[in-house]
């Protein structure tokens, strides 16, 4: 597989996770890269994480989100400190079962450990993130006590190596702040991808979204200067989404389905056709990806750093 067709998966799952929308962003994101990646809204952080923008900005209302990724960035977390974390508590996990998942539930809304929010996400029921009103980690447990197989801490552990390398030789800041405040001083230069919550869907303590914060967020990038992309969704088999009318319309949108699922059978499979809105045409969207030379380099400094770690 070319470098240009790979996308990587980040070390947090979360709902609205834009993995499968990855190849279709980066190849619409038609940008010099000279100014800053803006990232209001980053969930996981998948979609900055594989643009590599040399400066960038990922921001989210949740703190513990912005508090893991700090601290991989920091280099309090890496690889080897995750893979030491998942093998002792998933041996845990795997002789007590739930009860040991509650457990560090229960730690981790006591201490706010990033390591305890990591194997709670990985654990969890479908990979969610949602706290109650207390600001406590709610999620239920997945139901797979033998979660933490050899392959899949393998498997986190080179996403956290990931992001380890990439953001130590870039310029990342994660920031724990509203996306009102992430959007002022914009420049020119800046791209900035937004990927707020649908009106009406997620209401929890960190995350809500109504229709005037739905509003804001078009004045804010309706008048800025710098390019743009939105993520949301069309419709599906009930309903379209009202503000693709009656606010975003005069921009250009693409359009792709897309299936999530709601419970575990097949027949559950919804479709639901996505959107991305953006203010300018991309003229590249039926090409490769192009991968930058520096780019490059990045990639070579993590097959390195993964060499020394075995
Ligand atoms: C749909 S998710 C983003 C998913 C992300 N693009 C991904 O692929 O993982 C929306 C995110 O917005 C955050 N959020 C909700 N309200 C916010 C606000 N007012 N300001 C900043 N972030 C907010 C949530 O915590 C959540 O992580």
């Amino acid at each position: 597989m070319e470098i240009s067709d790979k996308s990587y998966d980040s070390p947090i799952k979360c709902q609205g996770i834009k993995s499968k929308l990855v190849p279709l962003i980066k190849q619409s994101v038609d940008w010099s890269f000279n100014g800053k990646w803006v990232e209001p809204f980053m969930g996981s952080g998948v979609v900055g994480f594989n643009i590599i923008p040399r400066n960038a900005i990922f921001a989210d209302s949740n703190p513990h989100l912005i508090n893991f990724y700090n601290a991989i960035s920091s280099g309090e977390i890496n690889g080897l400190i995750v893979r030491n974390f998942l093998e002792h508590h998933g041996k845990k996990l795997s002789n007590s079962g739930k009860d040991y998942y509650y457990e560090v539930r229960e730690r981790f809304n006591k201490t706010h450990e990033p390591l305890d929010f990591l194997f709670l996400n990985r654990c969890c029921f479908n990979g969610m993130i949602r706290f109650n009103r207390n600001g406590e980690f709610n999620v239920p447990f997945g139901h797979k006590p033998q979660r933490f197989s050899k392959a899949y801490i393998t498997k986190i552990v080179n996403q956290v190596n990931y992001v380890y390398v990439m953001s130590r030789h870039s310029n990342w800041s994660f920031i724990c702040q509203d996306f009102k405040e992430t959007l002022k001083n914009l420049s020119e230069e800046d791209f900035v991808y937004c990927d707020p919550p649908y009106v009406g869907r997620h209401v929890d303590y960190f995350d809500s979204w109504d229709e005037e914060n739905e509003q804001y967020l078009f004045e804010s990038l309706n008048q800025s200067s710098c390019r743009f992309i939105l993520s949301t969704w069309h419709s599906n088999q009930y309903r379209e989404n009202i503000f693709l009318k009656d606010l975003w319309s005069k921009f250009h949108v693409l359009t792709k389905e897309h299936f999530y699922y709601v419970g575990a059978k097949e027949e559950n499979r919804k479709p639901m056709l996505e959107a991305l809105v953006m203010n300018f045409t991309p003229e590249h969207i039926h090409e490769e990806p192009t991968v930058r030379a520096e780019q490059l380099s990045l990639f070579e400094k993590l097959a390195e750093y993964q060499r020394s770690e075995v």
